[in-house]
């Protein structure tokens, strides 16, 4: 197979038990199991056992006690840096030379640990100097409100319950950049430190991970403007697009942002009135001017509502999104490493014949 696909869409790289994104079907299965009945009954720590053990009683641990070098406060930036360095600290062992168990071990403390890193980070951010102490930590019942202790202190049960269902939501969604990226660096043998810390890096992307950033200014635009159908013609008018919509994909609807919705709509976000407003124009107006395809609301639409009842700034949302999927990343790297197969795709060489040096001119360095 010669054929060049630009970005490799289309193009079946790998094969996976571990979750199904149904593209007709408008819904999204984690070994089997649609999200709809995991979310409200089961926490993110017991998701993270489904998706790498395929057992909901194999939690994901608690962090083990851990200095970081240097926060910043750039949590995307610190979460790639500190996980790295756990490789060097913790004397990670080679993928292709540690057992299954070994590498599953790792990738639970690894997993745990970047949570951690993520709310330590978030408290830099915030103007802290000074941890949370770790038995205030573990007054938390789940990993949600261990996460919101470690970062403020306090863990509001609404915003909890809206971090771990977002969090469910988007723990692992077949291939995709970081993914790809945590399996390549996988099936090159390193260290399951490697491999996350190089996933968190392609992550840290405004075009795979960062769009709830964009939904939250948007819908205060709306808001001033105080007319939803005029922003979006606006908007549409101007070739611009609507952030939150579209997905390459789902075609009929994103079954996350069905559940987010409810969740936003359960918990009384603060802008959700707005949001569902702005969706309803948006959806009506994409409708009229793409018949010949359904641009659905995406995941990002009602993720960025979700996070804002736990007022997580949007600047933190790629950090976020990392935490969800230290488990679809588990899943992934410890499934590349029982194919023992190394990625070698080739490439067409489009670059100059054969010439000379002398063509291109310049004095060499004298000798
Ligand atoms: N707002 C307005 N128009 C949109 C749109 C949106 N959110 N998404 C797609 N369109 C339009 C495009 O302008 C294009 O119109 P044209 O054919 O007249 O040029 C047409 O629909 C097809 O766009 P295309 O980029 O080919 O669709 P896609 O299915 O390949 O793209 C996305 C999927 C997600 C990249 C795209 O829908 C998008 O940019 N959405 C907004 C950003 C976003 O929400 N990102 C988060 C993704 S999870």
């Amino acid at each position: 197979m010669n054929e060049f696909k630009p970005g490799l869409e289309g193009v079946v790289a790998i094969e996976t038990e571990i979750a199904e994104p149904d593209r007709e079907g408008g819904s999204l299965r984690y070994r089997g199991v649609d999200i709809e009945e995991i979310v409200g009954r089961y926490h993110y720590e017991q998701v993270w056992g489904l998706l790498v053990d395929d057992d909901l009683d194999s939690v994901m641990p608690d962090p083990e006690p851990y200095e970081p070098a240097v926060l910043t406060g750039n949590a995307p930036s610190d979460l790639q840096s500190e996980t790295a360095r756990l490789s060097g600290v913790w004397k990670l062992g080679k993928l292709n030379e540690i057992s299954d168990e070994q590498a599953r071990d790792d990738l639970g403390r690894l997993s745990a640990q970047m949570m951690a890193i993520v709310a330590r980070s978030a408290r830099v951010a915030d103007g802290h100097d000074v941890d949370v102490p770790d038995e205030v930590v573990a007054h938390g019942a789940t990993a949600a409100e261990k996460f919101l202790l470690r970062w403020r202190g306090e863990a509001d049960p609404r915003a909890a319950k809206a971090i771990d269902t977002y969090w469910i939501c988007t723990a692992e969604h077949g291939i995709n950049a970081s993914t790809f990226t945590a399996r390549i660096v996988a099936s090159a043998g390193a260290d399951c430190g490697a491999a996350l810390s190089s996933a968190v890096g392609a992550l840290s992307g405004p075009l795979h991970g960062g769009a709830p950033a964009y939904v939250i200014p948007m819908l205060d635009e709306v808001a001033a403007m105080g007319d939803p159908e005029r922003w979006v013609s606006d908007t549409l008018d101007a070739g611009k697009r609507i952030m939150g919509f579209g997905h390459r994909i789902y075609r009929k609807e994103d079954p996350r942002s069905r559940l987010l919705k409810q969740t936003a709509i359960d918990l009384g976000a603060p802008r959700v009135e707005v949001a569902v407003e702005l969706e309803r124009a948006a959806l009506k107006a994409l409708a009229e001017r793409h018949p010949e395809r359904e641009l659905p609301t995406n995941v990002e639409f009602f993720s960025a509502v979700v996070l804002d009842v736990a007022d997580v700034p949007p600047e933190l949302a790629p950090a976020m999104f990392a935490c969800s999927r230290v488990a679809g990343w588990s899943a992934h790297i410890l499934e590349q490493k029982k194919t023992g197969r190394l990625f070698r795709p080739s490439a067409r060489y489009i670059g100059p014949q054969t010439r000379s040096l002398s063509e291109l001119g310049g004095a060499p360095v004298p000798s």
